[in-house]
């Protein structure tokens, strides 16, 4: 009897310990210790069958049951623990903090270059006594191009194709010179300011053009002013912003707001002049145009073209950052590639 009593306990025993072993979750280690150790569990059943057994063999048969009693006892509490051990390590491992990790960069922006350089070329035109005066990218008719002196059917107003805006007389603003019209109409002389803004033309893109651009504009108009005022600021201009070395040269040209009209060539810097492909070989790079204000540009704002003189100058501002800082190609400007824009960090 007691021979078969040990043979089911123990096989119970390696029973219960594969179940243990495979249990991988509290709840079923939970569900076994009731199956096996609980009220009417298979161990609870075999204590209770010692008092069907002869006297004699009863203390022996209870040795038996309270051994493998305390051995499943404590094979359950140790894969309690060990499950619990696991899920432990299993959450720290799932919420663990990386403080090695590289933290997020915030992407931060820098200025434009053409920005950068409106900011640039401002500084030095207010050394020389300009200040800023800014005008409308919608135009009139009469200030982009009547009062300049180029009335309707001039071929100039062929050059500078624009965007109307039907049945009124306004278009997108060609150039900058009509903030000169403005700038003297709002004023009394002298006026000295220097006009930034963006500008259209019905061009097609390529790498020197773009269908619209930036100019910077210059007018200074006050009694006295000659030719000699105009060279002094643009050569000026030229050597305080490329620098000292840098040679200029004025070649006559047409503008019909100014007479005389000029334009500015300043030395490659590429090549120094001796000529290389960005110059064409000649040496030379077109910088500007300039003139001295032509005087029914004076009278058609009532200022006495008698009395009063003055310079203008015009140039794009595209065309000074790809020379000051080797942009090859106008469209970078307008790509938003960043790769190319935070090339102007920290300038
Ligand atoms: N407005 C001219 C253009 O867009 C540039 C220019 C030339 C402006 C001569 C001037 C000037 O003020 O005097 O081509």
């Amino acid at each position: 009897m007691i021979g078969e009593l040990r043979e089911r306990l123990e096989s119970l025993r390696r029973e219960v310990e594969r179940e243990l072993e495979a249990a991988d979750e509290p709840p079923r280690v939970e569900e076994i210790r009731v199956r096996i150790l609980g009220r009417k569990g298979a161990l609870t059943a075999e204590a209770k069958a010692i008092g069907a057994l002869p006297v004699g063999e009863r203390p022996g048969a209870g040795e038996l049951v309270n051994a493998v009693k305390d051995a499943l006892e404590a094979a359950i509490a140790a894969r309690e623990v060990a499950l619990a051990g696991g899920a432990l390590a299993r959450r720290l491992e799932a919420e663990a903090l990386d403080v090695t990790l590289p933290g997020r960069r915030r992407g931060q922006g820098t200025r434009h270059p053409l920005s950068l350089v409106t900011a640039e070329l401002l500084d030095v035109f207010r050394r020389m006594g300009f200040s800023v005066a800014r005008g409308p990218e919608v135009e009139t008719l009469w200030h982009n191009f009547e009062a300049l002196n180029i009335p309707a059917g001039h071929p100039a107003r062929e050059e500078m194709d624009t965007i109307y805006l039907a049945g009124r007389d306004l278009l997108l603003r060609t150039h900058t010179s009509p903030v000169q019209i403005r700038a003297m109409e709002s004023q009394d002389p002298p006026v000295r300011v220097v006009c930034p803004g963006r500008v259209f033309r019905s061009d097609t893109p390529d790498a020197s053009h773009s269908p619209y651009f930036h100019q910077i504009e210059g007018l200074w108009v006050d009694e006295g002013i000659s030719l000699a005022h105009l060279k002094w600021a643009l050569v000026e201009f030229v050597h305080q912003y490329f620098g000292p070395d840098v040679d200029t040269r004025f070649r006559p040209s047409y503008f019909p707001f100014t007479e005389p009209s000029g334009e500015l060539d300043m030395q490659c810097l590429l090549c120094r002049g001796a000529g290389c492909r960005t110059c064409k070989g000649t040496g030379w790079l077109e910088l500007l145009g300039c003139g001295m204000v032509h005087p029914a540009v004076l009278e058609a704002v009532g200022w006495d073209s008698e009395r009063f003189t003055g310079f203008a100058w015009g140039m794009g501002i595209e065309r000074v950052t790809m020379l000051k800082y080797g942009v090859p190609d106008i469209r970078m400007f307008f790509e938003n590639d960043v790769h190319f824009l935070h090339q102007f960090e920290g300038r």
